[in-house]
């Protein structure tokens, strides 16, 4: 298979293909490849998952259905700055609905998109271990609590 040079891509494969043989005779290395393949590309686009399967002699649909079992590896480009949304109980019951709305008018996205500029993704999670502070959001890394419609529009600016 043959890429073209451009944005590093032909150096990306070539240390796809080094974990590929470093990871070929592990156990279970699909999941330690894809691993290494996301930590690469940043996100599992098809053309990675197509190379991916005629590398390792898995077939497609065994690589793709690896990739869509487990929550972590991402089919689509995140942006800088991953925002996760507790939509558990303890949040739901204080607001955090209103809080998705909130968010997802001020960044023009729908839950799981990446904003165009790729400066934002919002996810929504089931709970973030911190139910006190509900409704809780944690942005690239940090914990967001106590959050109302018009305190996350201030925390979203501190990451503009
Ligand atoms: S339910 Fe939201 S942090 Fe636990």
């Amino acid at each position: 298979m043959k890429f073209s040079s451009c944005n590093g891509k032909e150096e990306k494969y070539s240390r796809l293909r080094e974990a590929i043989k470093e990871y070929r005779n592990s156990p279970g290395p699909l999941i330690q490849i894809l691993d290494r393949a996301q930590n690469i590309f940043g996100y599992l686009p098809k053309e990675v998952l197509r190379f991916i399967a005629k590398e390792t002699g898995f077939s497609s649909s065994r690589v793709y259905g690896v990739v869509t079992f487990y929550e972590s590896f991402r089919l689509h480009p995140v942006g800088k700055y991953t925002i996760k949304l507790c939509l558990g109980t303890a949040c739901h019951v204080r607001g955090a609905s209103a809080i998705v709305d909130e968010i997802e008018t001020l960044l023009g996205i729908k839950r799981g998109e990446t904003t165009k500029d790729r400066k934002f993704t919002l996810q929504t999670v089931n709970c973030l271990g911190s139910c006190a502070l509900g409704p809780v959001a944690v942005i690239d890394g940090n914990y967001h609590g106590h959050l109302t419609r018009r305190k996350v529009g201030r925390v979203l600016k501190e990451y503009q």
